[in-house]
């Protein structure tokens, strides 16, 4: 073979996979073991003290036990770090326990209590960093004010791009610019690794609610950070202290998700952008939210390689019409969560972001499409049917 690099979809599929020949398997072995025979007290120990602080198992020492590592969390965490350009990746319970270490890992636990937060963010996020449950105090603000909202004990930027459930766009190099060497975290989650890789533009992290594209059928939760080695290693250790490793089995289903992750991508996106075209021609809506769409800064094509497979719609009727929306579909299912197989419609205010304080919340008016992989013309028919029920809603 050359010596060019593979391309994405190509890594896609053969990523964590390159010891199959020599283990003589084609699928990915399960280690379910929840624990690890040692070989020894002496050896058995130091593997463990090196695990508990971040590192890796050492040789002659083990595994030890699988709140400290797991192989088949291991390769899908190699798989998905080959797919960022990382170093390394840190595999967690959900999206929201890997958002929980970033902070922690990067304030309390280096003694700094700051965080600034680029809003919108998805609202379990914006939830956790306005709780005051990690002991963290935060500055929320736009993307321009990152550099005006640091302090000298900001330990973390956290960021959305595109943005649940507004989609809006951020220009991650723009605030690796602000940040002066704080380190940024980007929720990838909407983009995928197919779409966008943050660690390319200055980031420190790359986080995916794993949930939702990579794992792409529904059936996973899980949450995973793209980073350098040193990085992991604080990680690991807050994810080995508090317990929220991934369970192996989702681990599994998550690598072999990433195989097909850049044709459900491609073909998701393509429905996406037709779907929006679509909608914005329709006198129910009143705005169509498409990455693709007012892009005046082209962070399309610098930043993201398309526009992804969420559309966000303000509806003409207000919420009578979201309601009326959300009841009429047949072929989307009304249920929060995003990025599977099958196409998913929910009211944002109401349920994903209804923690978040009022000035933040989006608009009652705004429902939320994930696109899935059903024909489209059936998707717009299910739509069109269920938006005439919203004039008529709106009438009442
Ligand atoms: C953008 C984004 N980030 C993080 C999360 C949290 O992930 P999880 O639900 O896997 O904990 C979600 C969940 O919807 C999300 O949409």
């Amino acid at each position: 073979m050359s010596d060019q690099p593979l391309h994405p979809d190509t890594v896609a599929v053969h990523a964590g996979r390159a010891d199959f020949g020599a283990l003589g398997v084609h699928a990915a072995p399960i280690d379910l073991s929840s624990t690890n025979p040692l070989p020894d007290i002496l050896h058995g120990g130091d593997s463990y003290e090196s695990m508990a602080n971040g590192g890796h198992p050492l040789p002659d020492g083990g595994n030890v036990y699988a709140r400290l590592w797991n192989p088949t969390v291991a390769r899908f965490e190699e798989a998905l770090s080959e797919l960022e350009h990382a170093e390394a990746s840190v595999a967690f319970a959900s999206g929201m326990a890997a958002m929980t270490a970033a902070i922690l890992s990067h304030t309390t636990a280096v003694g700094r209590h700051h965080v600034v937060a680029v809003r919108p963010l998805y609202g379990g996020t914006d939830h956790l960093l306005d709780s005051g449950l990690l002991g963290v105090e935060v500055t929320f603000c736009d993307e321009d004010a990152v550099a005006a909202s640091i302090r000298p004990e900001t330990g973390l930027i956290v960021l959305e791009t595109p943005a649940n459930p507004t989609l809006d766009l951020v220009d991650i190099a723009a605030v690796v610019a602000q940040a002066g060497g704080v380190p940024v975290l980007v929720d990838n989650t909407f983009a995928t690794p197919l779409l966008q890789n943050p660690l390319d533009l200055g980031a420190s992290m790359s986080l995916h609610s794993a949930t939702k594209y990579i794992g792409g059928h529904g059936d996973v939760i899980a949450g995973v950070i793209a980073c350098s080695e040193q990085t992991a290693e604080a990680l690991r250790r807050v994810r080995a202290i508090t317990g929220a490793l991934l369970h192996p089995l989702g681990a599994y289903l998550l690598h072999r998700g990433l195989a097909t992750l850049p044709v459900r991508m491609q073909t998701q996106q393509a429905a996406a952008r037709a779907v929006a075209a679509q909608l914005q021609q329709h006198p129910a809506v009143l705005e169509v939210r498409y990455p693709e769409y007012d892009d005046t800064r082209g962070l399309i094509g610098r930043q993201m390689r398309g526009g992804g497979a969420m559309v966000s719609i303000r509806l003409a009727g207000g919420y009578a019409a979201a309601e009326a929306l959300t009841d009429a579909v047949r072929l989307f299912a009304h249920a929060v969560s995003l990025g599977g197989v099958d196409s998913l419609i929910q009211h944002p205010a109401a349920l994903t972001h209804r923690p978040v304080a009022p000035e933040a919340r989006p608009g009652a008016d705004i429902v939320r499409l994930s696109i899935g992989l059903e024909n489209v013309d059936d998707l717009m028919a299910d739509l069109e049917q269920a938006l005439a029920k919203t004039r008529s809603a709106a009438e009442v």
